[in-house]
């Protein structure tokens, strides 16, 4: 079973996150979603949705913009220990895990089997969390104007 300890801080208005897996350390940079990594990480052992063989700062990267769209912390999702803080990763415990893994699918077919199927688009990147959830755990009421 992977754990992981997760401590976010604030360093002059840039978001930082730091992951301790195992002995390495990881830092990601919520807002390039890029990594320096000191050393080997574990390879994640619970996906459905992504693929199966993505590394583990490939699944940070997919994650910290996930965060970001819906505005929470990553133990939104992420079974975490009361006591120890300790956040698993893995585990399903957590059932808004499930509901963001229909999301992630949901998300998938916006683009592929819909947008997708549009011979010509153009105009817009691929669809988002962010598109509905505009930075929100829940998606606000659109207000037309
Ligand atoms: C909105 C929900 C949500 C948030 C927030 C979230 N995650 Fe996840 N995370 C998921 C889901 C869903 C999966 C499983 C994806 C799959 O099945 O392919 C996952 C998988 C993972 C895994 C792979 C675990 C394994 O071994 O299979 C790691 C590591 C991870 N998340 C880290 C994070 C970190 C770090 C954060 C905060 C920056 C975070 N997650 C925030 C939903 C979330
Ligand atoms: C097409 C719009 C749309 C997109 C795209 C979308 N969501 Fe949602 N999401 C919703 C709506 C609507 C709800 C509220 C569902 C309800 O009423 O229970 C929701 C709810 C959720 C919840 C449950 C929150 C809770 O309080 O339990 C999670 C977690 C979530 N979304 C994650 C994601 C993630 C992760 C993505 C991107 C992979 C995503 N969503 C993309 C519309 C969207």
């Amino acid at each position: 079973m992977m754990r992981l300890r997760m401590r976010p801080w604030f360093v002059t208005g840039v978001l930082g996150l730091s992951f301790v897996a195992k002995g390495a350390i990881t830092y990601l940079h919520a807002e390039t979603g890029s990594f320096a990594q000191t050393t080997a990480l574990p390879k994640p052992t619970n996906l459905r949705v992504l693929p199966k063989a993505s590394s583990l700062p490939d699944v940070y990267t997919r994650m910290a913009q996930i965060q970001k769209d819906l505005g929470v912390d990553c133990s939104f999702c992420h079974d975490q220990d009361p006591d120890s803080k300790q956040v698993n990763y893995a585990s399903d415990e957590n059932p808004r895990k499930e509901t963001a893994r229909a999301m992630m699918r949901m998300t998938q077919d916006i683009n592929e089997k819909y947008l997708g199927a549009l011979g010509d688009r153009q105009y817009s990147p691929p669809i988002t969390c962010g598109n509905c959830h505009l930075g929100q755990m829940h998606p606000p009421q659109f207000e037309g104007k």
